[in-house]
């Protein structure tokens, strides 16, 4: 009871935030780096609108606010607390988001050679680590909700199966929740791996918040996985770029993920952004629960309102399978009965009504609701999307989500093709049989159909003429339209 009450009294303090703020009050006289020197240098039209104080945090590494890469002051102890709020046994502050905790999982966790289970939905920076590592990816390929139209990350049965059939796996790399803020079941994945004797790395970008509220999916944390790298900026208060990576491992060595993040990270870190961490984790930690409650009742009345439009609708939890769960701050709004796409609707909602989404695709606009998120600001978008729904119906059904199969064969290691094989150009009419030189990731449905080092399928290449045909950007594709695909050089 007293150590309890003595972690929360711990939890009140900002350690590193309060060195950054001290140091910036004292306006020194600065001759380190940046050049802008306490903002002196910099465009008038900025600093007129961003203001002068911000530029006195932006410092460099000197012993009062600590060093990244040798951390013993307040950026420790800022790593202890966070690592304590989350129920950890140790975290790593990153200033690269979690592209770089990505790469630092795959690296920490598995040696060149290894072999990795990996669900296809990963974000892109999960293709760098397998590159950076040299591990060869064992794909899961994502089941589709049709009826939504999303995808859904790996289920219990789906690793079991792979693990069966790939025993020598180091480790299983999972992402949840997704994009929409599907949950995959974590306590039975964790279950299985565990079995198994393998190691679990878990992408929970989406998932800073989830600890702290009984109604979410459950966080990796609290599954126990070994790994787990989550976007503090992307749903908590942190500035861009704030990212932690959690280890809470018996069977990954802690010193070579602290080697591997500092091999990986800047030595510059922004002061700021690590500020940013800091405050988050005491915001989380005493009123976390209370504002995501506060969330969790916009979202549901968002729901509702968008649920009643004819042309819209915004799935909820009931609607998923048993297996899976869901962060209902993620609104995926799909737009399909409409007639527009998602692109479409995005664009209207920018330049008609001055509202940003953080994405869309074909068939959805995806709104994430953040820790910042106002009633107001709720109630704007739902009212812009009731004017949408009524203004612009089309009444037509745009495709459903497709996906080709991609049980095509990894030939070469990703790490192989890209840094060491020459590659050309060939017509996709002609490219069946070779061994694919990029990643090429359609939208929808938004993960790689080729990657580095796989054969190519006739029924990919006919997949990819078909949404040339459409004019569908291909994202990877390196020329204006897709006629080519770049593949290995005999
Ligand atoms: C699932 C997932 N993982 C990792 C990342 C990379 O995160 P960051 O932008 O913090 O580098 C993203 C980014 O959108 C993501 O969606």
């Amino acid at each position: 009871m007293k150590k309890k009450e003595n972690n929360r009294k711990c939890q009140e303090k900002v350690p590193l935030f309060d060195v950054v703020f001290k140091h910036a009050k004292k306006k020194v006289i600065s001759f380190h780096t940046p050049g802008h020197k306490n903002g002196q240098g910099v465009d008038k039209i900025f600093k007129k609108f961003i203001g002068k104080n911000i530029f006195y945090m932006d410092v460099t590494v000197f012993p009062e606010v600590d060093s990244l890469h040798d951390p013993r002051g307040p950026i420790k102890e800022a790593q202890k607390l966070i690592a304590q709020a989350y129920g950890v046994k140790k975290s790593f502050f990153l200033v690269n988001g979690s592209t770089v905790g990505n790469e630092a999982m795959f690296l920490s966790a598995c040696n060149p050679g290894d072999s990795v289970i990996v669900s296809r939905n990963a974000h892109k920076s999960v293709m760098s680590g397998i590159i950076l590592s040299g591990v060869w990816p064992i794909w899961i390929q994502p089941k589709i909700d049709q009826k939504l139209d999303i995808l859904l990350d790996s289920s219990p049965e789906q690793i079991e199966i792979a693990i069966k059939k790939f025993p020598e796996v180091k480790a299983v790399f999972i992402t949840s929740p997704t994009y929409n803020g599907v949950g995959a079941n974590l306590k039975k994945i964790v279950e299985v791996v565990r079995r198994y004797n393998k190691i679990i790395l878990l992408d929970e970008a989406h998932g800073p918040h989830l600890k702290f509220h009984e109604d979410l999916p459950l966080s990796g944390v609290d599954a126990k996985v070994d790994l787990c790298v989550q976007s503090i900026h992307k749903i908590l208060c942190g500035l861009s770029q704030g990212s932690v990576l959690h280890f809470n491992s018996d069977i990954v060595d802690p010193n070579r993920v602290a080697k591997i993040v500092s091999l990986l990270q800047t030595t510059s870190p922004n002061y700021i952004i690590l500020a940013s961490m800091d405050l988050s984790r005491r915001q989380m930690f005493f009123y976390g629960r209370q504002i995501i409650s506060k969330l969790i009742n916009y979202a549901g009345w968002a729901r509702r309102q968008i649920n009643r439009l004819e042309n819209m609708h915004c799935f909820c939890k009931e609607e998923l399978n048993s297996d899976y769960t869901l962060d209902v701050l993620k609104l995926t709004i799909n737009v399909n009965r409409l007639g527009l796409t998602g692109y479409e609707v995005e664009s209207i909602l920018n330049k008609n009504y001055n509202i940003q989404v953080d994405c869309a695709d074909l068939f959805n606009i995806i709104a994430l609701m953040g820790m910042g998120t106002s009633k107001k600001d709720i109630e704007c978008l739902v009212k812009a999307l009731r004017e949408i729904d009524n203004k612009y119906k089309r009444n037509g059904k745009c495709w459903g989500l497709q996906l080709p199969s991609l049980s095509t064969e990894m030939v070469m290691m990703p790490r192989e093709v890209v840094l060491l094989k020459e590659s050309k150009r060939v017509s996709l009419k002609r490219a069946a049989g070779h061994i694919c030189a990029e990643t090429l990731t359609p939208y929808p449905p938004g993960i790689p159909i080729l990657i580095p080092g796989e054969r190519i399928t006739r029924e990919i290449c006919n997949y990819l003429q078909n949404l040339s045909c459409r004019g569908i950007r291909v994202s990877g594709q390196e020329t204006k339209t897709l006629e080519t695909v770049k593949v290995v050089t005999n």
